[in-house]
């Protein structure tokens, strides 16, 4: 039996926080795990050149995020990880598959619209700084999934419509030549994981400004937990787990009897928020701290993860380049 495919790309943007670790990267290295799995995952460093344009800048987040997912337990001889501009096939396929996309299509993506809505309450031109990158990014993440003939995409929900458009426009090709050529992916969404509450209890997000990164120095990320926003109940009042922030937070890192433990402490009184918090710093830094030596022992030494990554490519164009000739047989060129 052929084993399932799971794909994901991680867009390089700079450190990732603790919601982007317990949503995306702990969900997929858990998927990669599965039996009869073969996982696939890489650098869309091409998807963010539409907004980085800092080449030391661009080079540095994609170190970073590598590192990130090495320190986090990737284990590269079981897990294809490379760089997406290390695969030219990628752009090969797109430039089919740009024949293949409607326009509007395009024009229906969330993020151009999002864009283009930003824009016209900026009362600016609808076009204004929107870059092709931009407009065809669908089409460029869909020649990222069909290349691998990908089954499986674990994503956030922000992306599923990208996989939609996957799904749609590996259709046409498939209509069209009147045979199953490219695999149609499915998006996987892990609903349980979707909302890590910030500091201030809304969902963590670099843009509200309420996130916990995933990697700063020990001191630093005890003094962040201890900003969590909690209310001001005293020292010996009783209270309430399942309003805490804290206590949310801590579920996601604490086995069941834990939880229960911290959560008799809560209601017994006696507790403050101060020891609350430092439980929850405790139980994350167990999770987290050897993670982050692993992760500054790569940063110290970019050149082991530029190794991986060009091992990984090297494995990852093998498998591109028969997608590749299966095409170019198909659509005449060959
Ligand atoms: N668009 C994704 C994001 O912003 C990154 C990405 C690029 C991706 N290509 C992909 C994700 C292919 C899954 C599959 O996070």
């Amino acid at each position: 039996m052929s084993k399932t495919v799971v794909l994901t790309g991680i867009k390089p943007t700079g450190m990732p926080h603790l919601g982007n670790y317990l949503g995306a990267i702990r969900p997929a290295l858990q998927m990669a795990d599965e039996e009869n799995t073969e996982a696939r995952f890489f650098i869309a460093d091409y998807h963010s050149l539409n907004s980085v344009r800092d080449p030391a800048t661009l080079r540095s987040y994609i170190h970073e995020v590598a590192a990130v997912w090495l320190a986090a337990g990737l284990d590269p001889e079981k897990v294809l990880i490379y760089k997406q501009s290390d695969v030219p096939e990628t752009f090969e396929l797109t430039t089919i598959l740009m024949a293949f996309t409607a326009k509007g299509l395009m024009n229906r993506a969330h993020a151009y619209k999002a864009a283009v809505d930003v824009n016209r309450e900026k009362g600016q031109s609808d076009d204004h700084q929107i870059n092709m990158g931009i407009y065809t990014y669908p089409v460029l993440m869909a020649a990222d999934i069909l290349l691998f003939d990908t089954d499986y995409v674990p994503v956030g929900k922000d992306q599923v419509q990208h996989i939609e458009m996957a799904q749609d426009i590996a259709g046409v090709v498939n209509h069209n030549y009147k045979k199953d050529l490219l695999v149609i992916p499915k998006a996987r969404v892990d609903e349980q994981l979707m909302t890590v509450p910030g500091l201030d209890g809304r969902k963590m997000s670099k843009s509200y400004g309420n996130h916990i990164p995933l990697f700063s120095p020990e001191k630093k990320l005890r003094k962040t937990i201890m900003k969590i926003v909690t209310n001001s109940q005293g020292l010996d009042e009783p209270k309430n787990p399942d309003t805490c922030n804290v206590f949310a937070l801590y579920k996601l890192f604490a086995d069941v009897a834990e939880q229960k433990v911290l959560a008799e402490r809560y209601r017994a009184g006696g507790m403050g928020w101060g020891d609350a918090k430092v439980a929850l710093f405790e139980k994350l830094n167990a999770e987290i701290g050897p993670m982050r030596e692993k992760y500054n022992s790569l940063m110290a030494d970019p050149s082991q993860i530029d190794a991986i990554l060009a091992d990984g490519s090297a494995r990852a164009r093998k498998v591109a380049a028969g997608t590749i000739r299966r095409l170019r047989d198909a659509v005449g060129v060959s």
